[in-house]
């Protein structure tokens, strides 16, 4: 039996990332150091599928920690979601998210090679992309970000590159997320954030559920058929799955480190998104137009060929199943994970 180690383990993608990884079989050991989530959320995952995992509340950044972590465990490969991941905070506080993203990864990276763990699949982003490139981003598209979040994303991304140059024994797989939205079919687990959610599909959600009144829609005069923003939203079963798939295909990358979108393929607008959650819910969300969110890019979506080919990876879910799904968890935990 495999052994992962999953860092940000108790976050949103990382536990339901965790759950499809027990649920196939492999043994599973998380890290995280709850900065942006609640250990509650793998109990919850254990209940879920019925087995337990190894948990260490720590950092990535710890060397010493990690050092204990990987002579106490045999570790075949790492899944790397931990990082701090909202634009506008990075905008002011860059520092932080060199730290975390850039630094955690380098740390981590140093403990696999004294390890010998030399196999990875790190947590990228569609942000990365230049928006000249838009609005079908493939892996080959112009780099770019316009964030510091972005930008730590991207050094991530070449320090991981430079690595596997050095060194053949490396196989990595940077995978590019477009929009992860919903939760698992059961209503079990979820997207918990902090304050007022910064994202659309959360900010919906509270919205339905009498948290917000009303969402505004930033900028309702895009260049777009309806004149508001589109993106490419996953379902997070379908981006947990992507893990599962870039796992078993890890050795038959040909390249040392290779970046691989994870999206639909397929982009929604605003009030696409709007539609389809209040068919889903049955319920009716007040929104207003208002001014363009400084930063955003009018619509983006992604090429999703290449996870096919390499990958032999697509999304299933709808943006319906999106909707029903994201409801079911805000339903039935109204507080999120605070129990
Ligand atoms: P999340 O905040 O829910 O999960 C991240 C987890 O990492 C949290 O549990 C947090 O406590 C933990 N963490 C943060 N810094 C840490 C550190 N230094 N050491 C140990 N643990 C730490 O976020 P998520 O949505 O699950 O995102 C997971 C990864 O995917 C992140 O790297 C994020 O940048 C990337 N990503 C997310 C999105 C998105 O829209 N959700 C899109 C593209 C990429
Ligand atoms: N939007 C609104 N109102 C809101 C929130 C969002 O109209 O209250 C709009 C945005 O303007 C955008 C769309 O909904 O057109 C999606 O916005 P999100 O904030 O949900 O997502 P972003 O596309 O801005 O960014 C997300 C993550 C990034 C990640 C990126 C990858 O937040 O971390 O997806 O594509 F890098």
């Amino acid at each position: 039996m495999q052994k992962i180690l999953v860092t940000g383990s108790a976050g949103y993608i990382g536990s339901h990332t965790c759950l499809v990884l027990l649920q196939a079989g492999y043994a599973v050991v998380g890290l995280d150091n709850l900065s942006n989530s609640v250990a509650h959320s793998l109990q919850r995952v254990q209940q879920l599928t019925g087995k337990s995992m190894d948990f260490v509340i720590g950092d990535v950044r710890d060397e010493i920690c990690l050092t204990r972590l990987f002579a106490e465990h045999k570790i075949d490969a790492v899944i790397h979601f931990a990082g701090l991941k909202a634009v506008g905070e990075s905008v002011r506080q860059p520092l932080s998210y060199y730290d975390n993203n850039v630094l955690g990864t380098l740390k981590l990276l140093a403990a696999m090679q004294i390890a010998n763990v030399k196999r990875l699949i790190f947590s990228s982003s569609a942000t990365v992309y230049a928006a000249a490139g838009r609005p079908r981003f493939f892996e080959s598209s112009p780099l770019g970000p316009s964030s510091p979040y972005g930008w730590s994303k991207l050094h991530a991304e070449q320090m991981l590159l430079d690595l596997a140059t050095s060194d053949a024994a490396w196989k990595i797989a940077l995978l590019r997320y477009f929009n992860p939205v919903g939760a698992h079919e059961s209503g079990w687990i979820g997207e918990d954030p902090n304050g007022v959610p910064n994202n659309l599909m959360p900010f919906i959600t509270q919205v339905a559920v009498g948290k917000l009144t009303e969402l505004a829609v930033y900028g309702g005069d895009y260049p777009t058929p309806d004149g508001t923003g589109i993106r490419d939203y996953i379902h997070v079963m379908d981006l947990a799955e992507g893990h599962l798939a870039a796992l078993a295909a890890i050795e038959t990358l040909q390249q040392g480190a290779t970046a691989i979108n994870l999206g639909s393929g397929q982009g929604s607008s605003v009030l696409e998104v709007v539609s389809a959650f209040e068919a889903a819910s049955g319920k009716t969300i007040a929104y207003k137009i208002a001014p363009r969110r400084a930063g955003d890019i009018s619509d983006y979506f992604a090429d999703a060929e290449l996870a096919a080919t390499l990958l032999h990876w697509r999304t299933k879910r709808s943006l319906a199943d999106m909707c029903s799904d994201a409801w079911r968890w805000q339903r039935q935990n109204p507080q999120g994970f605070m129990v």
